[in-house]
């Protein structure tokens, strides 16, 4: 388990698609823990493979209030639903935050750890952040995807509400 380098935008490997995974083995393991590791060094809500310059397609993110972690080997969409426009921001884009419309409902297909295939449904900001990072796997940016980027005045609010909350 290693707190790795986060790659910034712009960079090769942020848009290139990923390499599915063809075999769970310790390689994808230690992924998985160093992608979580360095997801909280940067205090992030999820991150994707290519953001620690893998090129696989392996992401996590924090699920709900209690923050529970999903691990997505070969995630795919399976359904989406509904729209929605909220903030987001991306840990490849430090300073960067925007409004993006997004499904808020998707359910997905994917892999864990133990090579187990399983299907998810979530809403919200959940769905919000399994897409942004599913994104990552397919070399979308969620820049691209900006309808509005904040004022100075909406990130320090922003800001201000995150340090309350800690
Ligand atoms: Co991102």
């Amino acid at each position: 388990m290693a707190i790795k380098t986060v790659v910034e935008h712009p960079a090769q490997i942020l848009s290139t698609p990923c390499t599915e995974v063809t075999e769970i083995n310790e390689e994808i393991i230690a992924l998985l823990d160093d992608l979580y590791d360095t997801m909280v060094e940067y205090d992030g809500v999820g991150i994707a493979a290519p953001q620690i310059n893998v090129g696989l397609r392996v992401a996590i993110v924090e699920l709900g209030e209690e923050r529970d972690i999903l691990e997505m080997i070969n995630p795919t969409v399976i359904e989406t639903d509904g729209a929605e426009v909220d903030i987001e921001g991306c840990l490849s884009f430090p300073g960067l935050y925007g409004e993006v419309e997004r499904p808020d409902y998707v359910k997905i297909e994917a892999c864990d750890r133990e090579g187990r295939v399983y299907e998810l449904e979530a809403g919200g900001f959940d769905a919000r952040a399994i897409l942004h990072e599913i994104d990552h796997l397919d070399g979308v940016l969620f820049n691209d995807k900006i309808q509005r980027i904040l004022t100075e005045e909406e990130l320090e609010a922003l800001y201000a509400e995150a340090e309350e909350e800690e």
